[in-house]
């Protein structure tokens, strides 16, 4: 007994490791940071996706070197320290090349130039560069306007992106936006009332940022990019983003307050058709709810007759102490952790269905707590009723099924239907094997619009509308019962 328990423990432990091994072998992705409000170099664009220059090259790149991208769009003062600490693995942001960045991360070769600009009202009594000095001027936090206005004029007001800071100057809380050419020209489209000064602050180009200790890929980018330039890749990729009609992105902190919440609704459901990740994951949720439920009555129905039938009659000796193991293992454990081992453990070396494995793991563990809800209504019913059925000639089986049981199933339906409730809501821990159920779902959009207020409560609410439903349903079902005596 011994030697078998210790193999199994040293099979299950292998089978992990491998399973392990296996979920990491993906070294193909390429993680790109940007701060996205930065047209045409990075905005979102009407599918709530990151478009634009650098995500084209970089994309672009990648596609040469088969990789894979993936975009973490961040506030732009994080994007050089996230590839410094080796979270990221690229920033392209339209970032300037300086020297006190180069002390930081390598840059590759630059792709494009470009100039500070600053953006006034029209009729506004600044004319010239030198103007700016002792007025209100506003720049997006750490970047290269930012640095020089602080250093040659006086303490900028800063802001989290370009679109506020022309925002800021549009309500005249700031007399001049300092900022990059190109994203002024697009944010000059749309404000009729701003003007560019002629005279720029200042000449940069951009190039991407990589961590100095990944010379590799420094090395790769720099051929890859010298190959489009050569090709023309690289100079079409500029010239048809900067010809574009880009709409310059809203400023949600402009907006009344209904108008926020229409912002947050359509960026967080209808972009992207991010609405979609909430009926996928409610069909899953409902899939795996449903067959588990059906898994677990199954098996409780099993194990309460067992532990029934060897309690009245003290047969049935060996499966009913299975069963007790059984109990005592499921309900001693969370259902993730088991979830965990099923699939890891005991499927960890084959590629089978997440949706199976979750139903596996869910009807496994409610089937231990439907066999004490159903055990408990068997031994609710009046033991007179067995030897009033005995005598009357039906065998014990018999008896069983014709009159303890159907009554013993309508006693616990309240208590099978709240576990169908908790079951519901257990499932949404799928997400623990990356199964993209209702809460999973919740969980991407929240990841890819930063906003956890709507999608956890749309998640929320749905479960709770499944919830009530299935109560009213219950009840329903409940009073024809009554009716039927
Ligand atoms: N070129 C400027 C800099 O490097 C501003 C870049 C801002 N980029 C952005 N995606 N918001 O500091």
């Amino acid at each position: 007994m011994k030697k078998l328990l210790f193999s199994l423990l040293t099979l299950s432990m292998a089978l992990v490791i491998t399973g392990c091994k296996d979920g990491n072998k993906d070294g193909k992705r390429l993680l790109m940071v940007t701060e996205a409000t930065f047209p045409p170099y990075e905005y979102r664009d009407d599918n709530g996706d990151i478009s634009g220059i650098d995500p084209e090259i970089i994309r672009e790149v990648a596609r040469r070197n088969n990789m894979d991208v993936v975009i973490e769009d961040m506030k732009f003062n994080s994007v050089i320290a996230a590839v410094q600490t080796g979270k990221a693995d690229v920033a392209a942001s339209g970032i300037t090349v300086t020297e006190e960045r180069k002390q930081m991360v390598d840059f590759t070769i630059p792709y494009v130039s470009a100039a500070q600009v600053i953006l006034v009202k029209k009729g506004a009594v600044i004319a010239r560069v030198d103007d700016i000095r002792g007025k209100r001027v506003g720049v997006q936090h750490g970047t290269t306007g930012d640095t020089y206005v602080t250093e040659k004029y006086q303490e900028p007001e800063r802001f989290d992106n370009a679109a506020l800071v022309v925002a800021a100057l549009n309500a005249g809380k700031i007399d001049a936006a300092v900022l990059d050419d190109a994203p002024a020209k697009v944010f000059l489209q749309e404000n009729p009332g701003l003007k560019k000064l002629d005279e720029p602050l200042t000449e940069e180009f951009y190039a991407f940022a990589i961590s100095k200790e990944r010379k590799d890929l420094l090395e790769m980018f720099n051929r890859t990019m010298q190959e489009m330039r050569a090709d023309g890749t690289l100079d079409e990729i500029i010239k048809r983003n900067m010809e574009k009609e880009i709409s310059p992105p809203v400023n949600r902190e402009d907006l009344p307050w209904w108008g926020k919440v229409k912002y947050d609704f359509r960026k967080n459901f209808i972009a992207g058709k991010r609405y979609m990740y909430l009926a996928r994951g409610f069909v899953i949720t409902l899939e795996v709810a449903g067959a588990s439920v059906v898994l677990g009555v199954l098996i409780g129905f099993l194990i309460a007759i067992i532990r029934s039938t060897a309690d009245q009659t003290g047969k049935l000796k060996f499966a009913d102490m299975l069963c007790k193991v059984y109990l005592t293992v499921i309900r001693g454990t969370p259902v993730v952790v088991q979830l965990l081992i099923i699939y890891f453990v005991i499927f960890g070396a084959f590629d089978v269905d997440k949706v199976l494995v979750a139903i596996l793991a869910f009807g496994l563990n409610s089937g231990a707590y439907v066999a004490e809800i159903i055990r408990g209504g068997i031994m609710s019913i009046d033991r007179g009723q067995m030897e009033a059925g005995r005598s009357l000639g039906l065998s014990y089986n018999k008896t069983m099924a014709l009159v303890i049981v159907p009554q013993a199933l309508k006693n616990v339906l309240p208590a099978l239907g709240n576990e169908f409730i908790v079951l519901l809501k257990e499932t949404s821990v799928a997400g623990f094997i990356a199964l993209e159920d209702l809460t999973k779902a919740g969980d991407i959009i929240r990841s890819q619009t930063y906003n956890a207020f709507m999608p956890l409560v749309a998640v929320a609410l749905v479960y709770l509308a499944v919830v009530m439903l299935f109560s009213y349903l219950l009840t329903i079902v409940e009073k024809r019962l009554k009716k039927n005596e």
